[in-house]
């Protein structure tokens, strides 16, 4: 009975006393101390995965007024290779991702846009395929299946389509979105992965989308 009552205070103050942090971007209640312990150490573990002190040999393949964006290949020194895990770990919590091994390792292609703060904000992972299956428009109405309780399971197409590049992930940094850095990444991809020519948007394909995957996706390759 009177842990019931607590509880019933508790998720009011929740509701109450929620903040983000302008570093991190995570939405904790300040006057909890376990959600403030959790933030703490979400805080310290992300701001030290996307530190980006740079390279002495860096790819820079594309600068912008607000950045740049950096190719790491494979055969990369370690410390690239080392940050790319790290991001990569950090994009797969927020998405709740388990450990995926890539499917060619040794072919991927990973995009990561620097800010001007020196922090990574964006990252694309790409990798060779052979085709892809079409996600099919969405059903509607109160009879379809609710994508609501599984996220992902959007219905495709069981025809397969010829595509050249994957995108195995895409992540901005919450506080960084809706900059256009998502768009530059896929830019840039087509632009990078074969060389000598632009990939049409029909060439590449993002595997298993999220919502806010797909309603990029959707927006990316209709313009
Ligand atoms: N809702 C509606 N439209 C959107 C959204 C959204 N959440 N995100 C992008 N768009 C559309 C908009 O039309 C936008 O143009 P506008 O801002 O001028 O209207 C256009 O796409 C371009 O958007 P960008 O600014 O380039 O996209 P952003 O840099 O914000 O990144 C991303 C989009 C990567 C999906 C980001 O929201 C994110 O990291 N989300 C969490 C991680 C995630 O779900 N990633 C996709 C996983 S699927 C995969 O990895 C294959
Ligand atoms: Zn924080």
């Amino acid at each position: 009975k009177e842990t019931k009552d607590q509880l019933i205070i508790d998720a009011g103050q929740k509701h109450f006393g929620a903040t983000m942090c302008k570093s991190c971007g995570m939405i904790y209640t300040a006057s909890n101390p376990e959600d403030e312990m959790q933030h703490v150490q979400h805080h310290h573990r992300f701001l030290e995965g996307i530190k980006y002190a740079g390279w002495k040999k860096e790819r820079v393949v594309a600068e912008f007024w607000d950045g740049k964006i950096v190719l790491v290949l494979p055969h990369d020194p370690s410390y690239a290779i080392r940050k790319v895990e790290d991001v990569q770990e950090l994009v797969d919590n927020e998405l709740g991702f388990q450990q995926v091994v890539p499917r060619c390792p040794n072919k991927t292609k990973t995009f990561l846009f620097i800010s001007d703060e020196k922090r990574v904000v964006g990252c694309l992972i790409a990798e060779p395929i052979k085709q892809a299956f079409r996600v099919l428009s969405e059903p509607t109405g109160p009879e379809s299946p609710s994508s609501k309780e599984c996220h992902r399971a959007w219905q495709c197409s069981n025809v397969p389509e010829p595509a050249v590049c994957g995108i195995s992930r895409i992540w901005v940094f919450r506080l960084k979105r809706r900059k256009r850095i998502a768009r530059r990444l896929v830019d840039t991809l087509r632009n990078c992965f074969m060389f000598g020519c632009f990939l049409s948007t029909d060439e590449i394909a993002f595997s298993d989308p999220t919502p806010d995957g797909k309603l990029f996706a959707a927006k990316y390759c209709n313009t």
